[in-house]
């Protein structure tokens, strides 16, 4: 565990020093929770916006994007219970002072069981060898079946008093698990209280009766109020979707592992309107396509894994996380939701406006249900960090940081590399560069030895460097190394954008989803 803390500290301080990630307003000593992204990160997360946009909006006819404001009317908060229902339950340790998500610290609890059972497995492989039935060891080995039993029984206390929204019960479980504070260490708790995470802000003047205005904590409201505009003007049928990027705000009780829960972050948010009756079947097939996406970036299909929700928001009949392995842990990076017809049914009784579709095959109107999938640009972006990140020793042994991103994602795809400053080079790398440049993001570079310019674009993630010698004047030809294998090969530069572009595109990853 240490180790893996180890790691993502490492990760955090290579995003900073390869301009990635910045704390926000740095050289105020940062804001809580807030980030910037340098110019590398902004183009990773150009690449994995454009990746979900082009899913969704190219790949599927009947899904369209708009882009809303970040304002809307108050009373849209109102109506979808984010005014009422959008708390998290928070507590105290009265020694350290620390305050904690008081389901995080009873999850943190869960995965510790789960984690023993983990590991009573591992020592049992190791001990029985290739003759090791899992399956027959889960079910029949008496420490395993107690842990289990525990681990059990605490998640259907957990969810029953989530579900009933009783915080009495869930200060009773903290106090039973005899769950500590992991900085005094102590069980000295406050009760549980709910804190509402919507930033609130002014519109106008006082003197003009200035009106309590929020800052939306999901992009999704913003598509709920447009969906009769765009199926009117784009003469949608049902089923339907609306894509769309954009910035939400939440003032989160406990801000914590970099860029994984912030205060701003950025969502990529489809709801999905299809006939009452029908969400369900829709439901599985937009986890199954949503699954498909990510595994599609080629970071290991066993780092990936569903996790059905035991609490439902005020708004869903399902609903589902896809998580990733982070160095912290499996972790939520997408929620897909079957939001019934709860939010257009809220918006309709608030506005008093009639918001019905009209079926034309059914000659009837009614309220569409809806399916959302939810995605963070940010925790995307931790996720891809975090994998492609690795330590390499070498055969000289040195050691190289390297960021295996996803080709398609990585900020440069080319660095163009003179092997002197001198006799032409430069000219000659400048040249190849301003062909390229039209089809993939490519970065000139003449300072440094030639190793040293490698290592650097190993650590910003660049899958190919050409080097451009003296033999090239002569025979056309450059050395092209491979960022992952660090095999170079002689190749024609006329050949270059043949061998490089598809394997750097997008259209590449889109593919393989069709
Ligand atoms: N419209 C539904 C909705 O907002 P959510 O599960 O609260 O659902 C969806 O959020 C996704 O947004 C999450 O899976 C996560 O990737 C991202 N997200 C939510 N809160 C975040 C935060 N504080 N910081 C970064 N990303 C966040």
């Amino acid at each position: 565990m240490a180790q893996q803390e180890d790691v993502f500290k490492k990760i955090i301080s290579h995003c900073k020093e390869y301009g990635f990630v910045f704390p926000s307003s740095d050289i105020y000593d940062g804001l809580g929770a807030v980030y910037d992204y340098g110019q590398n990160g902004v183009e990773l997360k150009n690449n994995i916006k454009q990746y979900w946009w082009q899913s969704m909006v190219l790949l599927h006819e009947n899904i369209v994007g708009i882009d809303s404001a970040i304002f809307m009317h108050p009373t849209i908060w109102k109506a979808s219970g984010h005014v009422d229902a959008f708390n998290d339950p928070l507590i105290d340790n009265k020694d350290s002072k620390k305050r904690y998500r008081a389901d995080v610290l009873i999850e943190d609890q869960i995965a510790k069981y789960e984690d023993k059972i983990a590991k009573e497995v591992a020592k049992a492989a190791k001990r029985f060898g290739e003759s090791f039935d899992e399956a027959q060891f889960r079910a029949t080995n008496a420490r395993v079946l107690e842990i289990q039993a525990k681990c059990d029984a605490l998640h259907e206390r957990f969810a029953k008093a989530l579900n009933d929204g009783n915080l009495d019960e869930v200060k009773q479980i903290i106090v039973d698990e005899e769950i500590v504070c992991p900085i005094s260490g102590t069980r000295n708790w406050t009760d549980v209280r709910q804190f509402n995470l919507m930033f609130k802000t002014e519109m106008g003047s006082t003197a003009d009766g200035a009106s309590t205005i929020y800052l939306r904590p999901e992009t999704a409201q913003g598509i709920f109020v447009n969906y009769l505009n765009v199926q009117k003007t784009g003469r949608m049928k049902l089923p339907f979707g609306i894509a769309q990027i954009g910035k939400a705000f939440r003032n989160e009780i406990v801000a914590r592992q970099f860029i994984f829960r912030m205060r701003e972050f950025e969502q990529m948010e489809m709801q999905f309107f299809v006939q009452p009756g029908t969400e369900l079947e829709w439901f599985a097939s937009w986890k199954e396509q949503r699954l498909k996406w990510h595994k599609a970036l080629g970071m290991g299909d066993e780092n990936y894994r569903f996790h059905d929700h035991e609490k439902l928001a005020h708004y869903a009949n399902a609903a589902s996380d896809i998580e990733f392995r982070m160095p912290f842990g499996f972790k939520e990076v997408e929620g897909i939701h079957s939001r019934t017809d709860f939010d257009l049914s809220q918006h309709e009784k608030y506005s008093g406006k009639n918001i019905k579709y009209f079926d034309p095959e059914r000659n009837e109107n009614y309220v569409p249900y809806v399916i959302e999938t939810s995605i963070g640009v940010d925790r995307m972006f931790l996720s891809v960090m975090c994998h492609s990140y690795e330590e390499e020793k070498l055969e000289n042994g040195e050691t190289r940081a390297v960021l295996k991103l996803p080709a398609a994602l990585a900020p440069t795809k080319l660095a163009v590399l003179p092997l002197v400053r001198k006799d032409g080079l430069p000219e000659k790398a400048r040249e190849i560069m301003d062909n390229l440049k039209f089809h993939f993001n490519c970065k000139y570079e003449e300072k440094d030895s030639i190793g040293k310019r490698y290592r650097r674009q190993d650590a910003l993630g660049t899958p190919f460097c050409i080097t451009v010698d003296h033999e090239t004047l002569t025979d056309n030809c450059v050395t092209l190394r491979d960022r992952d294998t660090m095999e170079q090969t002689r190749v024609s530069i006329d050949a270059l954008r043949g061998l490089i572009e598809d394997k750097v595109s997008i259209t590449s990853l889109l593919k393989k989803l069709v």
